[in-house]
C-alpha cells in the first residue's frame, strides 16, 4: 500500500481541510507532516463550521486514525483549547481514541508565542507577518537543538528544563518594551495543558504508520500551508518554517518517498495570500475587495483579510514540478461567478525574455502577463453534474490542464461537503 498526499499548491488556505474531510472516508489513516497551530484547515458538517489547528482532518471519521506527525511543532495549551472546542462542536468524537501523537513532535512553549510577536514588532527583525503561533521559534530551537519533544513529557527532568528554557527567553523578552503575562501565569497553564497532554497516546509514530502500510492499510498525509510558502521553495524569507511540500511529507512522517502514491494538489481558481511578501498577480482595486468579500476571504486562524491576486500559473507549474502533483483540485471557481471577465497569468516577462515558471526568487520588475478570459455565471454551487458546468467554465478547466500537464480531476464549487464535482470524466482537453 502507498501513502496518499494532499498539500498545497498555492501560499495556504487553499481549501485542502474541506477536501480531505471528504476523501478521508476512504483511507484508514489521516497524517500531519508539518507545522501547528499556524494552520487553519475549515470544515463544514452539518451546517456548522470548525477550524482545526494542529488536528487532521480526519478526526470526525469514526474508524480513521488520524496522526500529528514527527515533523510537526505541537503547541499543548493551544492543543487542549482545540481538543475542548471539537468536543463541543460534535459531541460524538473520541480523539483519546482515534488520536495518535508522534513522541518526536516539538513542543511549542509558551514564551515561542511571545518572542514570535516580539520579533514581529521589533524593527531589528523582517517582519514576516507571521499567525504569532511560535512556529519560527519551535522550528529554530529544533534546529538548534535546544527543544523539547512531546516524548519528554515523560521525563523526570521535564519540569526543570521546561522551566530553565522559560526562564532564558524571559530574561530575553525583558530586554524589549512588550507587556507579556507573569511567568507564573504562562508556566501553570503550560503544565497544566501537559496533564491535559498525556490523556492522548504518544509512540513511535514513524513505526506505527510503516507498519500500517504492511499491513495494508491505506494512508492520507495532509499537508499544511502550502508550497510557496515552503522553507526552502517559496518565497523566503516571507516562508513557514516548515516542508510543505511532497517530500517533506515522507520526511515528517518517516515514510519512504518510494511507498507515496497520488499527490493531490489543492489550488484556488484565484489566488489570496495573508502575511507579508511577494505576489505579483495581486489584484489592488475593487474587484479584489469583492472577491475577498465573495469568497470570506479571511483567515480561519487570524481573521487577517487575505491579499487576493489573479491565478499564477507560472507559480503553480513550480509548486506542481517540486512536489510531483498527480492530481490538481481546483477551488472556488463558484467565488468568480459573475465576474465578467476572469484573468490568468500565463508567465512573467523579464528583462532577458519571457519566464513560464517562478519559484520563490522573482525578480520585483518582473511584469505577469495575464491573459483574459470569458467569466462565467450563475450559481454553480448546486450542479452536481459537472456536464452541466458553464461552457465558459469547462474552458476554463480545459486551459488549466493544458497550461498545467496535471489533469484538474476535482472542481470545489462551495464550501460544503456535497459541493464538489468529480470531472476526470470530462472531455476537457481540446
Ligand atoms: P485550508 O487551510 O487549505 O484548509 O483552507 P481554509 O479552511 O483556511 O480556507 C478555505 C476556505 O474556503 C474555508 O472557509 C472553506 O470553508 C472555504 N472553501 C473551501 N472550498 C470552497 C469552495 O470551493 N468554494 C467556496 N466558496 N468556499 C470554499
Ligand atoms: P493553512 O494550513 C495561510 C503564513 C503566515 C505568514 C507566514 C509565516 O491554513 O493553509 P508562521 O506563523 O507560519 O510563522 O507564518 O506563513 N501562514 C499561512 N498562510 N495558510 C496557512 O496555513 C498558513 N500558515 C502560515 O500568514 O505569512
Ligand atoms: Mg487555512
Amino acid at each position: 500500500m502507498n501513502m496518499d498526499i494532499v498539500l498545497g499548491l498555492q501560499w495556504g488556505d487553499e481549501g485542502k481541510g474541506k477536501f480531505i474531510d471528504l476523501i478521508s472516508e476512504d483511507y484508514d489513516i489521516t497524517a500531519r507532516f508539518n507545522g501547528g497551530a499556524n494552520a487553519g484547515h475549515s470544515i463544514e458538517r452539518n451546517g456548522k463550521r470548525i477550524t482545526l489547528k494542529s488536528l487532521p482532518s480526519g478526526i470526525f471519521m469514526n474508524g480513521v486514525q488520524n496522526v500529528i506527525g514527527t515533523g510537526t511543532v505541537l503547541d499543548p495549551v493551544s492543543f487542549r483549547k482545540e481538543i475542548l472546542n471539537l468536543q463541543q462542536f460534535d459531541g460524538a468524537v473520541q480523539p483519546e481514541k482515534n488520536l495518535i501523537i508522534s513522541r518526536k513532535a516539538h513542543l511549542v512553549l509558551p514564551t515561542y508565542r511571545l518572542l514570535d510577536i516580539f520579533m514581529e514588532e521589533n524593527p531589528d527583525y523582517t517582519t514576516i507577518g507571521t499567525t504569532r503561533n511560535g512556529i519560527a521559534q519551535a522550528y529554530s530551537n529544533k534546529i538548534l537543538r535546544q527543544n523539547l519533544r512531546v516524548g519528554d513529557i515523560e521525563s523526570a527532568d521535564f519540569k526543570s528544563r521546561v522551566e530553565h528554557i522559560l526562564e532564558r527567553d524571559y530574561r530575553m523578552l525583558a530586554g524589549g518594551d512588550m507587556i507579556f503575562p507573569s511567568l507564573e501565569e504562562i508556566r501553570n497553564e503550560f503544565f497544566d495543558a501537559i496533564d491535559f497532554l498525556k490523556k492522548f497516546i504518544r509512540t513511535e509514530t514513524e513505526i506505527f504508520l510503516n507498519k500500517a502500510l504492511s499491513d495494508g492499510k491505506r494512508i492520507l498525509a495532509e499537508g499544511s500551508q502550502a508550497a510557496m510558502l515552503d522553507i526552502d521553495h517559496g518565497t523566503y524569507p516571507y516562508v513557514t518554517s516548515s516542508s510543505t511540500t511532497a517530500a517533506g511529507a515522507s520526511s515528517g512522517l518517516g515514510i519512504s518517498p518510494k511507498k507515496v502514491g497520488e499527490i493531490f494538489g489543492i489550488a484556488k481558481a484565484y489566488c489570496t495570500r495573508v502575511g507579508n511578501g511577494m505576489f505579483p498577480t495581486e489584484i489592488f482595486d475593487e474587484l479584489g475587495e469583492e472577491i475577498r468579500n465573495r469568497g470570506n476571504e479571511f483567515g480561519s486562524n487570524t481573521g487577517r483579510p487575505r491579499r487576493i491576486g489573479w491565478l499564477d500559473l507560472p507559480a503553480l507549474r513550480y509548486a506542481i514540478m517540486i512536489n510531483g502533483v498527480t492530481q490538481v483540485i481546483l477551488t472556488k471557481a463558484d467565488v468568480l461567478s459573475g465576474i465578467e471577465s476572469v484573468a490568468v497569468c500565463t508567465h512573467y516577462e523579464l528583462e532577458d525574455g519571457r519566464n513560464e515558471m517562478i519559484s520563490g526568487n522573482l525578480p520585483e520588475n518582473a511584469i505577469p502577463a495575464l491573459k483574459l478570459m470569458k467569466g462565467w455565471e450563475g450559481d454553480i454551487s448546486m450542479i452536481n453534474d459537472a456536464s452541466d458546468l458553464p461552457a465558459e467554465l469547462k474552458d476554463f478547466l480545459s486551459f488549466l490542464n493544458q497550461e498545467l500537464g496535471v489533469p484538474v480531476t476535482y472542481l470545489s464549487t462551495g464550501p460544503g461537503r456535497d459541493q464538489i464535482l468529480k470531472i476526470k470524466e470530462l472531455e476537457l482537453v481540446k
